[in-house]
Formats: structure tokens, sequence, C-alpha cells
């Protein structure tokens, strides 16, 4: 069994609500379905992912396929744009999900993520859960038992198919997740993802307008503006971070698919023939990148798309692959962190055409002498997704330690870097404890706690994810050194007092 599928997503909620890492939005209120708020402990957790991946992507160093240095520009763009941009880009009219409704619970579902248990028997009652909710399915199973009065599925009669698959007839036998009585699942219907809103003071449907659903239609909007304000050139990159907003038939599973969400994402334009070679080294390289930041293990994986997945725009083009994360609630199964697509030159011939710049919105490459629309690798990331996975996998059971487990975040990515203790208050030590305290947050996220046993100090910094505790003690005043404590091991050492600065830097890669 993989070490994710023995993690309780009740505990690692419980942990980020008690320790600060994400809380419910409008909790006071009762919170909103899909909206989430992160605590002091989950902004700098996820200010780190943000902030490692823009220096990665955009200021770090890289050379490309043919050796090339790889350019990456950034940008920053609006949250609401012309609602033009959203009919070019194909998301007014193609941005749905199949939803259906519960007319007896209330409840709304993406018919897309329902599968109905029963027995293959034309009139057969069927009962409809979530794909992948294990507590739905065994309900679902004792149910159909006691409808059938047998004591054990028959594999040769008793199917889990796909909602979307079952006829109109067969719908009407159907019940669904909350329901108790058959045929209260509404057919499916196309619903747009898209939040809607009025820009101006009257509301008015000639002024409707949009919050984006992705961060990459600005970048596209924007392409002719970098070409013509900078000194980039094909092949190069456009990064940009920001929220995105979906309004989701169902969100679900904590952070993971959310109304409002953070994107990480780059298009990077080159030529046409040379797709295949830039999307196989961002594809390899972004699977690096998060290997990197500690999801080293098993638990994550790249998966090739297959060709009936593709995206319109991705159908003739060089690939798509997801980078996948098995979250406790996917495990054994993976969730997507990252896609990594070839979107072919589909954003920008649109734009070109729907904003009537046709052949002048070309690019004109004065190395090849040719003008051209340049094709899009385009790896898309999620900063909130990224941020779960990094609280999944570190969430570690100990029950030999105080506080029964602890976060073993990559150094990178650990919210707090350091922890600096005074062993005792008196004789000095809190005094230099402070002052080294005042030195290392100069740099770096760090705690000064004076407070309460060593043990439990230690104990906080565990749930906190503090990869070093550094105590001040009766030899760091006749010797000037102090103990670091490491985290994982609990194993001490003693390093001089002036070297923890540059001791901590080397460790935590300078984030
Ligand atoms: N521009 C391409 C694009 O937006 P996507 O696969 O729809 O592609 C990219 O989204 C990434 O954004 C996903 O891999 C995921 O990490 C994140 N994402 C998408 N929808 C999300 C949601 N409802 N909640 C949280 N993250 C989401």
């Amino acid at each position: 069994m993989s070490a994710n599928a023995t993690k309780s997503m009740d505990e690692i909620v419980a942990l980020c609500r008690r320790r600060g890492f994400i809380f419910q939005s409008s909790e006071i209120y009762g919170g909103i379905n899909g909206f989430w708020d992160y605590g002091p402990l989950g902004t700098q957790l996820k200010r780190n992912l943000k902030d490692a991946w823009w220096r990665d992507t955009v200021q770090g160093e890289a050379k490309g396929p043919g050796g090339e240095e790889v350019q990456v520009v950034g940008v920053d763009c609006t949250i609401i744009m012309n609602p033009r941009v959203w009919e070019a880009s194909g998301h007014v009219g193609g941005f749905n999900d199949p939803m259906v409704d519960c007319k007896e619970s209330k409840a709304r579902y993406r018919a897309d993520h329902l599968v109905a248990l029963g027995a293959i028997d034309p009139g057969a009652r069927l009962f409809v859960v979530i794909e992948g909710d294990e507590q739905q399915l065994e309900k679902a199973v004792k149910a159909l038992l006691k409808y059938e009065r047998c004591d054990a599925l028959d594999p040769a009669r008793h199917v889990v198919r796909p909602f979307t698959k079952l006829s109109a007839e067969e719908r009407t036998h159907a019940i669904g997740p909350d329901a108790k009585a058959p045929g209260s699942l509404t057919e499916p219907r196309q619903f747009n993802l898209m939040f809607k809103t009025n820009v101006g003071a009257v509301e008015d449907p000639s002024n409707i307008a949009y919050l984006r659903p992705e961060t990459a239609q600005g970048i596209f909007a924007n392409f002719e503006n970098v070409v013509n304000s900078t000194r980039v050139r094909v092949p190069f990159g456009i990064a940009q971070v920001g929220k995105a907003f979906r309004n989701e038939v169902t969100p679900r599973n904590f952070t993971f698919r959310s109304r409002e969400f953070e994107q990480m994402e780059t298009e990077f334009f080159i030529h046409p023939s040379q797709a295949n070679e830039w999307y196989a080294w961002w594809r390899d390289r972004r699977f690096a990148w998060w290997q990197s930041i500690g999801l080293a293990g098993e638990n994550l994986q790249l998966r090739e798309h297959d060709r009936d997945e593709l995206a319109h725009y991705a159908k003739e083009g060089a690939g798509t692959s997801d980078i996948e994360y098995r979250f406790p609630f996917t495990a054994p199964g993976f969730g997507e962190l990252e896609g990594v697509a070839h979107r072919s030159d589909y954003d920008l011939r649109q734009h070109a055409e729907h904003s009537g710049r046709r052949e002048k919105a070309r690019y004109f490459d004065t190395e090849r002498n040719e003008r051209y629309f340049p094709h899009v690798i385009e790896p898309s990331a999620g900063a909130d997704r990224g941020t779960l996975a990094l609280l999944c996998e570190a969430y570690t059971k100990d029950e030999s330690r105080p506080s029964g487990v602890y976060m073993k975040f990559h150094p990178r990515m650990a919210p707090v870097k350091a922890g600096v203790f005074p062993l005792v208050n008196k004789d000095g030590m809190p005094e230099v404890a402070e002052k080294l305290y005042r030195a290392l947050r100069k740099k770096h996220a760090c705690e000064f706690d004076p407070k309460q046993t060593i043990g439990k100090r230690y104990a906080r910094m565990d749930e906190a994810g503090t990869p070093y505790c550094i105590t001040i003690d009766g030899d760091s005043m006749t010797q000037q050194t102090v103990t670091v404590r490491h985290r994982d091991t609990q194993q001490q050492e003693r390093i001089a007092i002036d070297s923890v600065p540059g001791w901590i830097d080397e460790r935590v890669g300078g984030a």
C-alpha cells in the first residue's frame, strides 16, 4: 500500500486548521463552499512555493534542448478583461461541465464524476455515488444487497458504470448519492464555469464581464506588447502567477477543487518546427522541479495523455502530459498538479482573428526571415494544489514524539526555517538567543520562542515543519557554540554561533 493511502485527510485538515495553515473562508458565518483562506503558516508555505516557481522559471538560468539560454519574462494581468478575450479563447462557448441536479436533496453533481452501482437487468435499481468516494460506495453496496436480498455482489450481474452512460430509462431507476427515492437525478446539462459580473454602475447585459478562469489568456492577449517592448525573441516564454476563478459544480477534496485558486503558468512561444523538442524539454523540466521541492518519491508521476483526452487545441500537437500527485483522497490513484500541453498556435490565431488584427499579429522572425504564428508549449500548474501536495507529503506520524506528528517539508519550502530558543530564561541566554534570531530573520522566516519546556518548543516546531531548532545553552555562553536539532532525525549537533547564518543559508536555498 502506498504511503499516502494510509494518511488520513481528516487529520491533515484538522492540523491545517489547528496550526494555521488553511481555514475555511468566512468560517464565522458557516463558510462558503469552494473557498479557502490561508493562515500564517499556510501563507508562508504557499509564498515559498510561488517564489521558488518564479525564481526557477523566470530568473533562473537554464539551457534549452539545443543548449541555448532559455528566456522567460513575467507579466501581471488583470482578473477582469475585455469579455471578447473569452469569446476568442472559446471559454464563453465551451468552458462547460455537465451538471446533474438532485430534485430530492437539492445537491448538484458533476455528471462525469458520478458512477452507478447495480445489476445489469432491465429495470434494476441503481445506486449512484461520487467516483472514488469509498464511504459512499460502501453504503451503496449495503443498500443494494438489502434491496436485492442477497449476501454478496455477483460480479456477473452487478457492475459499476459511468452515470453519463445510463439511458434515460435507466436514470429513472437511479438513486442519487444523497437521496432516498429513485428518479431524482436530472438529465445532465451543460453549465458554464465562468463567474459573471458587471462593469460599471448599471447591471446590463451590455456590460457583462467575467472573472478569468485561467491566467493564460492575459499572456496571449499581451503577446505583441511584450515582443514590442522587450528584447525577447522566439523561442521565449511569458510567465504569470495569479488568481483564477471557476464556478466548479462540485468543489471538493479540501483545496484540490476550489472556486478561487491560483495558477502558475508559462506560455512558451516557439517556431512550429520545434514543438516536439520543447514539449519534451518542458515536460521533463517541470517534473524534475516538483521533485526538487520535496515530491521526490513514488507519490509523483508523469502521465502522457491518450489521444482521446487531448484538448481541441492539442489534438494535432506534440502531446499533453499531466504531472500527478497521489493525494490521500485519490490514493491509490493520482490527481493533477500541473498540465504540460502543446497548445499549437490556436490562441494567438484566435486573438488575431477576433481582435481584427489578423496578419498584423503574426510574429516576424528576423533570423529566419519568416512571418508566422508561434506555437505554444504551456506548463500550467496550480499553486493551491501544489501547496496541498506539499502538506500531504510532509505529514508524517511519529508516536514517539510529543506532537505525535511532524511536517517533513523540504527546507526550501518550510514556512519557518529555524526556531531559536534560550534553554532557560536566565544567565544571559535570552539576550544571546534574541540577538541570533534578529540576525537570522533579516533573511529567513524564523521564530524566537523562550516559553515552556524545550520538549514542548520542539513539538510546536515539528508541527510547523521547521527543519532546524537552535538552542542557546550554558556552553553557548562560554564556548560561543549552539546546538542545532534536526527535525527529521531529532539528532543534535554543535556548531559555532557565528556560523549559524551561513549554515542556515546553505540548507534552505536562500528562499
Ligand atoms: N491554461 C490551462 C489551464 O488552465 P487547467 O488544467 O484547467 O489548465 C491548470 O488548469 C492547473 O490549475 C491544474 O493542473 C490545477 O493545478 C489548477 N486548477 C485547475 N482547476 C482548479 C480548481 N478548481 N481548484 C484548484 N486548482 C485548480
